[in-house]
């Protein structure tokens, strides 16, 4: 049929072009053949080791970008004979290929930057390949301050935060107050963002009936900070871009974890941004297309710090013997966690929102020695069998742990550095992970040092 000589719907048409408009998608500017770009994800509450993770993985990266949280993160790498614990420097660091990136994604408190920084050089560790991006936030002493009073404010529900003030700093990226790196570190404009900002959160202080901060004080060694930050600050996005158009491996290191994510964790007791892969994309420009893998990290058992509900949460005696076992204290703020069997429910969520192509099963080492293991699959919530994360948290907290379990396992397994070196029930109990969340595992992590890992499948990385 000939084309009519008038195309659209518009009661004035528009004449067609003479020349035939050509539909045909522009040619990929580069051809990427490797799988270069790789999203590591917490799937549960935090602290499941990706810090660990991102050590081991960052031997093989150019890139190590953060994409989300402050310093409210605590990752602890066990590497070299010494044991690091990063708050805000990407773990990758440790590594002399790896350029770390703190992305815009992120809130820097610079004191506790320039403490890490500090102990980098200590260690007799180079920090030149520390970048920071112009649009991550600073957070002030007025950000702690409020966490602290908001805290206080709700009283019986309150969230349990790390108190670092970082939920407030979000608040004020949001409201479009906050101070960006490329401002703190203008000698010419950060005063006036500074005293603009002051003013206005010494009047939420006031209040809550707190003494306001001081201005001069706060400016004299915030400007000392930024003297020393300025030298990492740049235009880290399209650094990144490039990076990823040229092919370079990069590794995204979430910080926090699904379930605590903003959106799809147990709202509101949750951290203020975006642990699942999308924040990936939304803290550092990445195009969500540009993801090759996404690798979720889970322990053999679940923890999880601060308040809110954690329906596979033991209590008593075993709850204290995987504690006293797998060391589970807080990395930043030293608080026993509360400690769980693993809830497959919440892992498969979380492999679902973040697209996990394969799965880190991490601490397997700490199960050792259970006559049985525990694994919850699924929830009761008066009388209903409920095998999905419900959104409304009132529900959540009615949730009763249906559990699956499983013969356990003896023996020293940091010693295991292959698969078929473990104790065949842990094997069972891998393989009934990867079932359950429909994820296959690449990882098995059987200690805390660099070398007690079993990679299963390098193919699922990189
Ligand atoms: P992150 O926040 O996800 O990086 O995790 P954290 O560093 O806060 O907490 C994980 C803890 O477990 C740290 O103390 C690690 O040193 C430790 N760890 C990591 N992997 C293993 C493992 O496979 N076995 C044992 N026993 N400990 C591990
Ligand atoms: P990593 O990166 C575990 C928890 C806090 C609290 C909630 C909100 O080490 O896994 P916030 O200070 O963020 O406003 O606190 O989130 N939380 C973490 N729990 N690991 C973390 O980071 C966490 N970061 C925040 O305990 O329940
Ligand atoms: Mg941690």
């Amino acid at each position: 049929m000939p084309l009519p000589a008038t195309y659209g719907y518009s009661p004035h048409p528009v004449p067609l072009p003479a020349t035939p408009l050509v539909y045909s998608r522009p040619a990929p500017i580069i051809a990427r053949y490797v799988m270069s770009v790789l999203v590591i994800v917490g799937a549960l509450w935090g602290d499941e080791a990706k810090g660990k993770l991102v050590d081991v993985l960052a031997g093989d990266a150019d890139l190590n970008v953060r994409y989300c949280g402050g310093h409210n993160a605590g990752h602890t790498v066990a590497a070299d004979g010494k044991t690091f614990k990063f708050h805000l420097i990407p773990s990758g660091i440790l590594h002399e290929n790896c350029t770390a990136v703190i992305s815009g994604g992120m809130v820097v408190c610079p004191k506790t930057l320039l403490d890490e920084l500090d102990n980098l050089h200590a260690n007799a560790k180079t920090t030149g390949r520390l970048r920071i991006s112009k649009s991550a936030h600073v957070l002030f002493p007025y950000h702690r301050l409020l966490d602290r009073l908001e805290e206080e404010y709700r009283g019986a529900r309150r969230v349990g935060t790390t108190s670092r003030g970082v939920g407030p700093a979000y608040q004020d990226k949001v409201a479009r107050f906050g101070i960006r790196m490329a401002e703190f570190v203008d000698p010419e404009r950060f005063p006036e963002r500074l005293r603009i900002a002051l003013a206005m959160k010494n009047r939420t202080i006031q209040l809550y009936g707190e003494e306001p901060l001081e201005y001069e004080p706060l400016l004299d060694e915030y400007q000392e900070y930024a003297e020393r930050v300025r030298p990492f600050v740049g235009e880290v996005e399209r650094e990144v871009n490039e990076a990823v158009r040229a092919g370079k491996r990069i590794l995204f290191e979430g910080a926090q974890g699904t379930m605590l994510d903003l959106d799809h964790g147990t709202y509101p007791f949750v951290t203020s941004t975006y642990p699942t892969a999308g924040g990936a994309c939304l803290g550092t420009g990445l195009a969500p297309g540009q993801i090759d893998n996404v690798l979720g990290v889970c322990g053999a058992y679940a923890t999880r710090v601060g308040s809110g509900p954690f329906p596979s949460e033991l209590c008593g005696s075993l709850a204290d013997r995987i504690r006293e076992e797998g060391r589970e204290f807080g990395t930043t703020t030293g608080r026993p966690r509360r400690c769980g069997w693993l809830d497959l429910v919440a892992v498969r969520h979380a492999s679902r929102i973040s697209g996990f192509t394969s799965l880190a099963v991490t601490r397997l080492d700490v199960l050792s020695g259970f006559d049985q293991v525990g694994l919850c699959a699924a929830y009761d919530i008066e009388g209903t069998r409920v095998d999905w994360v419900p959104t409304d948290m009132a529900e959540l907290e009615k949730a009763e742990p249906l559990w699956e379990t499983m013969p356990g396992w003896s023996g020293d397994l940091s010693l295991c550095r292959k698969e078929d070196e473990l104790p065949a029930q842990a094997t069972e109990f891998l393989r009934r992970i990867e079932a359950f969340t429909e994820t296959p595992i690449s990882i098995v992590s059987v200690g805390a040092r660099r070398e007690e890992t079993i990679i299963l499948r390098p193919d699922l990385l990189w």
